[in-house]
């Protein structure tokens, strides 16, 4: 099956001078999920967020310690992984965290070098070099930590023709539901404990060679009751973008605090996927039991007051949920997930960009208000 991503990328744009950009980044390889059971997240996935299935990996491939269920749609892979036995690491990481996002793999050029480098400049080594290899050819992974216990891989892929990485095969199943439209990682937001953003933001500017293009205060990104502070890290060539969230003071306990007590610690809060027709795209989540924060239908009264002219129409806009942006580029059309998982952690986003770059900020507190309802409901606020 075609994954719609090829195996090398070279001569990609540099588009924010700013960036050092010492390290090629050529997208989001895959993002790797360490869940209580693999096999029915797989199928949601499938059934909620039309990924389809791509490979496999567990007992039947010679892996005795964990299961492992690769989906795919567009240029988004999901790993889903858990563990087949007690005491392992996964296991621990589960126990620990939920279900959440454990790797978040970059695809390199050279793992090597990209290791070396990132290193070189401070990063803590979490895999060093290796080739993995089958009858499809070889891939070399590295990695590094990152925040929390989170950690990046670079990929190199160029010499391997297989399904996925070796170790896994390809998983041939007979429910295929459609997918849905979701297109690519348009960007994952970490949080990150009280007093940290800096040096995080710090990290990806100095290990990785990344420039900030954003960022929002407590004044940008408070209710009443909540605040926080967000900066966005950006690789040179803008295929990937790390917003880092911490939480500020205010009235009651904000939605990162209430994110990094369940999540015990840093992690990342959302995944914003693109779509290039998000309301066709939210309408088959709805269909398929996806649910979604809501802002009061208030918000549609003065929305085009705010944004100007846009191409949909107001009212399946309206009847969706979703929420309209503008910067000095175009503007974003933006909708939040509720968590996915028991504990109230990651949700993701899912996005269309009519020429905006931003994030919508003028949606955030409209947004922070819906979130601090369902913090009421949840008793964490
Ligand atoms: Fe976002």
């Amino acid at each position: 099956m075609a994954t719609g991503l090829e195996n090398t990328n070279y001569g990609i744009e540099k588009i924010f001078a700013d960036a050092e950009d010492f390290l090629p980044l050529n997208g989001t390889d895959h993002l790797e999920l360490y869940v209580s059971n693999a096999k029915q997240a797989a199928h949601y996935y499938k059934t909620a967020f039309g990924f389809q299935s791509l490979a496999y990996s567990g007992l039947e491939t010679g892996n005795k310690d964990y299961e492992s269920y690769v989906v795919v749609q567009d240029k988004i892979r999901l790993v889903l992984t858990s563990p087949l036995k007690a005491g392992t690491p996964v296991g621990k990481h589960i126990d620990d965290h939920g279900d959440g996002v454990k790797v978040v793999a970059l695809w390199v050029d050279d793992a090597e070098y990209s290791f070396n480098e990132t290193v070189k400049r401070g990063a803590k080594p979490y895999l060093k070099p290796e080739t993995k290899t089958d009858d499809h050819g070889e891939v070399k992974i590295s990695g590094i930590h990152t925040y929390g216990e989170t950690v990046h891989l670079f990929i190199e892929r160029k010499n391997y023709q297989g399904v996925f990485l070796p170790g896994f095969k390809k998983w041939e199943t007979t429910y295929n539901p459609l997918p849905i439209g979701l297109k690519f990682v348009d960007h994952m937001v970490g949080n990150v404990g009280w007093g940290e953003m800096n040096q995080w933001v710090e990290f990806y500017a100095k290990v990785m060679g990344f420039t900030q293009l954003i960022s929002f205060d407590d004044k940008d990104i408070s209710t009443d009751y909540t605040a926080l502070m967000s900066k966005v890290m950006s690789n040179g060539n803008g295929r990937i973008k790390f917003p880092i969230n911490e939480p500020a003071e205010g009235k009651k306990k904000s939605q990162v605090e209430e994110y990094l007590d369940f999540y015990a610690g840093a992690g990342i809060q959302h995944i914003a996927v693109a779509t290039d027709n998000i309301i066709e795209t939210v309408t088959a989540m709805y269909e398929r039991g996806v649910e979604f924060l809501k802002v009061p239908a208030t918000y549609y009264e003065t929305v085009l007051d705010r944004v100007g002219e846009i191409d949909e129409d107001l009212e399946p806009l309206k009847e969706l949920g979703i929420l309209i942006d503008r910067d000095d580029e175009g503007y974003l059309l933006q909708i939040f997930t509720k968590p996915i998982e028991p504990r109230p952690t990651m949700f993701f986003e899912i996005i269309q960009r009519k020429g905006a770059q931003s994030f919508g900020k003028g949606n955030f507190k409209a947004l922070f208000e819906a979130i601090e309802r369902e913090q009421e409901v949840r008793g964490t606020l």
